[in-house]
């Protein structure tokens, strides 16, 4: 029981009852030498009670009729067996998700020291850049259309900006920077976010999370309308996000407003885990598969609970055409 990993699953295979008349019919009690229970005074309250403490998760496994009774009397002790296929999954799939940006994913990342703190900005040089966006789609069929994107022509923007020299956070796959645009007609906070592997850090990838930004964008909109009809008034909303050209070093990022205010949460995540439930939330994502008439699902929702919106960034979307899932 001094077991300490964070999913813990015991798989009990057995062919005989324990010690103790109370696990077994008449006809087994001829080949139990300690009728009275374990000699060492171990009972079946203490041990269960223990590991359902400890959140262990039993399974066991039948292989005979002998074990019948003792089943029944472990199910009056702790209920069910927690361990089916849906508790193991979500355990696993919660654990590493937890966990993720000290452990599994530690290992293909460049390791950059993180920095919480927005940084002096007078102390930093102002770079030059271009920002970069397509023109959103309109309708389902834009949405559905592969090449949509491909044949969309950018618009284009300058920017000037200060970037922090270290990240403040980090995501499975991308480090988030703290930006400032100091262009005087904006002069607002960006988050900035680039690749933890560098092979990723071409224009493809950052234009990628501009499309799903658009889509997911598009889906929101219509759910809000379609919620607001049955009287849900908060909205789902997703930060525009735009690929950052940086003309000073010649490199692409993906750049977006910083979510002031608002404490940082996980949703849900892709393998359809709920980390933090809201039917909003899962309305909307239910929401997508239907509208799109199951061509795909937006999930993996984070970002900021406010009171009147939602307000996500980073979605992924699953999606039957293999070409454009991401
Ligand atoms: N717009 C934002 N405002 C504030 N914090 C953000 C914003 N976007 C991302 N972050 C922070 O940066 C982390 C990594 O960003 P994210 O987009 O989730 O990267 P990844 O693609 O690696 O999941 C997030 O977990 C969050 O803490
Ligand atoms: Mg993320």
């Amino acid at each position: 029981m001094t077991w300490s990993n964070a999913t813990r699953v015991l798989i009990h295979i057995g062919d005989a009852p324990p010690h103790g008349r109370r696990f077994y019919t008449t006809k087994y009690v001829y080949r139990d030498n300690y009728p009275d229970g374990d000699p060492n005074g171990l009972t079946a309250e203490n041990v269960l009670k223990k590991m359902q403490l400890k959140n262990i998760l039993y399974y066991f496994g039948k292989i005979n009729d002998s074990t019948d009774v003792m089943v029944n009397v472990f199910r009056e002790i702790i209920g069910s067996f927690p361990a089916t296929y849906s508790s193991i999954f979500s355990s696993i799939t919660l654990t590493t998700t937890l966990r993720n940006s000290e452990s599994i994913y530690s290992l293909q990342r460049k390791k950059l020291q993180i920095n919480p703190n927005e940084p002096d900005w007078t102390a930093h040089p102002e770079k030059t850049g271009k920002l970069l966006c397509y023109i959103p789609p309109k309708t389902l069929a834009e949405v559905k259309d592969k090449d949509y994107f491909i044949k969309s022509s950018f618009t284009k923007q300058d920017i000037s900006f200060k970037l922090a020299p270290q990240p403040f956070s980090a995501g499975a796959e991308r480090y988030a920077y703290f930006a400032f645009d100091t262009s005087p007609e904006r002069a607002n906070k960006l988050v900035v976010k680039k690749y933890h592997n560098i092979k990723k850090g071409t224009i493809e990838m950052y234009l990628e999370s501009v499309e799903i930004s658009n889509v997911a964008d598009f889906l929101s909109t219509k759910f809000n309308i379609a919620a607001e009809r049955v009287g849900v008034n908060k909205k789902v909303t997703f930060i525009d996000v735009k690929v950052l050209y940086n003309g000073t070093d010649n490199t692409y990022y993906s750049v977006e407003e910083y979510i002031n205010n608002a404490e940082f949460k996980k949703f849900n995540v892709n393998s359809g885990l709920i980390t933090e439930f809201h039917s909003i939330l899962e309305a909307f994502a239910h929401f997508t598969y239907q509208y799109t008439e199951g061509y795909l699902v937006v999930y993996d929702l984070q970002g900021a609970d406010f009171h009147n919106e939602f307000l996500l960034t980073d979605p992924a979307i699953h999606c039957i055409d293999l070409e454009q899932q991401t």
